[in-house]
């Protein structure tokens, strides 16, 4: 399976401050926005990763992560010149999949929780079984600002609506899609819709009248934050420096997903903490691989 991370966008809602700067690239408390969904690829087990964002901010994101090959994965960049949609990202990462099955992530999206990397190994394994579509949902107080999932009285999907305002339920369709590599065709027969993208939403439903859509719903326990507006942004920061000092663990620390993933060794982590050497963030990839010879599963399970 290859991923594909979607960081593009005018970043309007958070203007003036993304004026000069890609909201991705923007602080969540100790690391760039982008780490978040970066690091839910890769504890899926993902390492061939393209990132779409647009001209003017790819040469930032290539000079954080470069090729990948510190995080022993392999990073691609490509141009969305305007923002289409979300779906745009299946259409213009359409090489790049080649004959693969593909997760999609949104750049600004935010997951947390114990057993995640659980929730992950199904979605994945579910799409490369059968094909199809697996969406992750998440109960939200205000879903008419999301995709929406409908739902029978069986748990079974039976639509999906975008930013209705009657939501069909309190059930968010968060930004993390993993589709059967059929989704290049069904992206690429998508129509703008009256606001003029490419709809996400739309490409899920035409999985749902197949009837091979699945839905996951997060739990109580796991956190899905949103990074749209200033006040979620502050609320996401605030989020993840709680947890991480409460419990000493970095939510969504690359490196260490990598090591831990076995994707690099100790030696490499070490390395690459020793770059951030004068920052906490730096320290604690040290420590890890320091530690590297008594991993904690708790740690494992969450981004
Ligand atoms: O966050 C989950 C929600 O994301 C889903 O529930 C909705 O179904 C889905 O449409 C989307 O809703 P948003 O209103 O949050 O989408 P937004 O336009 O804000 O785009 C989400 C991210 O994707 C944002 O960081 C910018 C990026 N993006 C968006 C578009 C439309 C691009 O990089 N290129 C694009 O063309």
């Amino acid at each position: 399976m290859r991923g594909i991370l979607l960081a593009g966008g005018t970043g309007s809602r958070l203007h003036p401050t993304t004026r000069a700067v890609c909201k991705q690239l923007l602080p969540v408390y100790d690391k760039p926005m982008i780490f978040y969904p970066l690091s839910v690829l890769m504890l899926a087990g993902i390492r061939e990763i393209l990132v779409i964002s647009t001209p003017e901010a790819l040469p930032a994101f290539r000079a954080l992560l470069g090729d990948g090959a510190d995080l022993g994965i392999e990073l691609q960049y490509a141009e969305q010149d305007r923002p289409r949609g979300i779906a745009d990202a299946l259409v213009v990462g359409r090489d790049f999949v080649g004959d693969d099955d593909v997760a999609l992530v949104l750049g600004d999206n935010l997951f947390h929780g114990a057993g995640f990397s659980d929730v992950l190994a199904h979605c994945r394994a579910t799409v490369e079984h059968r094909g199809g579509a697996v969406l992750v949902g998440h109960v939200v107080a205000d879903p008419a600002r999301y995709g929406v999932a409908a739902i029978d009285d069986d748990g079974r999907l039976t639509a999906v609506v975008e930013k209705p305002a009657d939501p069909p339920s309190d059930v968010a369709v968060t930004g993390l899609y993993f589709y059967g590599n059929d989704v290049l065709d069904v992206a690429a027969d998508v129509e703008p819709s009256a606001r003029g993208e490419l709809e996400i939403t739309d490409v899920n439903a035409a999985y749902v009248r197949r009837g091979t859509a699945e839905l996951v719903t997060l739990g109580r326990g796991f956190a899905w934050l949103d990074t749209g507006t200033h006040a979620s942004l502050l609320d996401a920061a605030q989020y993840v420096a709680v947890v991480e000092s409460r419990h000493g663990v970095r939510i969504a620390c690359p490196e260490e997903i990598a090591l831990r993933m076995g994707f690099i060794s100790p030696a490499q982590a070490r390395r690459l903490g020793e770059l951030s050497a004068s920052s906490d963030y730096g320290r604690y990839v040290v420590a890890v691989a320091d530690q590297a010879d008594r991993p904690t599963p708790t740690v494992l399970e969450a981004v």
